[in-house]
């Protein structure tokens, strides 16, 4: 089958395995922020007018949650205004568009799953601006598919894994917030989902109206802490050097600007049903990524 696929944001965490996986099947130009800002939409629509690719995949986003709170305008700019012309574009132009969404669109005030027809609260200026970019999409005409996800970890970027292991190398004392519950979910994971199930299924239903939102992320759900006590038992097992306490800390002992949600568990039995996948727990994609990673 030959695709064109243009990704958005190729060199953050997801963007970085969606290109790994995806360039060795389909055609993929990939821009990272340096070479394509999703904020400048004259450049966007150039490129789609030139590209015309069948999908248009969009892992840009303002993402620094902390930094969100002081710096709002830059952050609706890039996750909200930027997708909403983009969306309009990808109309335009005949594209779908495949967007990543996040758990924090959620107040978190209650304790058991959020499924898609859960409509976003958000608490906190990143949320409530990836959570007006979802409706933005869902109200466009282009065809569409919102991927919500949390906790994303794996090799580039900066994330939770990669942090936690740092502190454990410089044997820093770890204190982690115990009170907040969500689903860890590897990027290489999310990468290869889109690469076996969503791209060959967006072609199928690229020549009617299709619109879609799919929470993908691993099974079960943890605590932020018990996740760290997870990373740093695996990774002692390979170096012991990685062996250090780690302590359980309340939320309201931990200084944030931003509010934090503190139940995120997003359900992944509608993306595993739809596609006939068995998502395996969160624990075995860790151990997954740590085999590599560490080595
Ligand atoms: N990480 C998580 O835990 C998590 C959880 C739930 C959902 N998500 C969603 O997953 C998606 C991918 O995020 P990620 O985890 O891969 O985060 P990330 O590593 O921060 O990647 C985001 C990428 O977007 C780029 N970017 C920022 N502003 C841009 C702009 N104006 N134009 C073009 N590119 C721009 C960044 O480039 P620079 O770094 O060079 O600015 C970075 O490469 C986002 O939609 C995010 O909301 C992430």
């Amino acid at each position: 089958m030959s695709v064109k696929i243009l990704l958005l944001g190729a060199n953050g965490i997801v963007g970085t395995d969606i290109q790994k996986k995806l360039n060795k099947v389909y055609q993929v130009e990939s821009y990272t922020h340096n070479e394509l800002d999703i904020t400048n939409s004259n450049l966007i629509e150039s490129k789609i007018r030139e590209l015309t690719p069948n999908l248009v995949i969009n892992s840009a986003a303002y993402t620094n949650v902390e930094k969100a709170e002081t710096d709002q305008i830059h952050c609706y700019e890039v996750n909200t205004n930027a997708v909403k012309n983009l969306a309009e574009i990808c109309y335009l132009y005949n594209s779908t568009l495949i967007h990543l969404s996040t758990d924090y669109i959620y107040d978190g005030v209650r304790d058991y799953p959020y499924t898609e027809d859960d409509i976003g609260n958000p608490i906190n200026i990143y949320g409530d601006s990836k959570n007006k970019a979802d409706d933005y999409i869902q109200s466009c005409k282009c065809n569409s598919v919102i991927l919500r996800t949390s906790w994303v970890y794996g090799d580039s970027g900066k994330n939770f894994v990669k942090s936690v292991l740092d502190r454990a190398k410089m044997n820093d004392e770890l204190k982690i917030v115990c009170d907040q519950y969500g689903v860890p979910t590897s990027s290489n994971f999310l990468a290869e989902i889109i690469d076996k199930h969503l791209v060959k299924h967006c072609m199928k239903m690229s020549h009617n109206p299709y619109k879609n939102i799919f929470n993908i992320c691993s099974s079960g759900y943890t605590t932020w802490f018990n996740f760290a006590e997870e990373i740093i038992k695996y990774a002692s097992k390979f170096d012991p050097k990685y062996k250090i306490d780690v302590i359980p800390i309340q939320s309201d002992h931990y200084n944030t600007v931003a509010k934090r949600p503190s139940y995120t568990v997003l359900s992944n039995k509608k993306i595993s049903t739809y596609f006939d996948i068995n998502i395996q727990n969160w624990e075995y994609y860790l151990g997954f990524f740590l085999d590599s990673y560490i080595k």
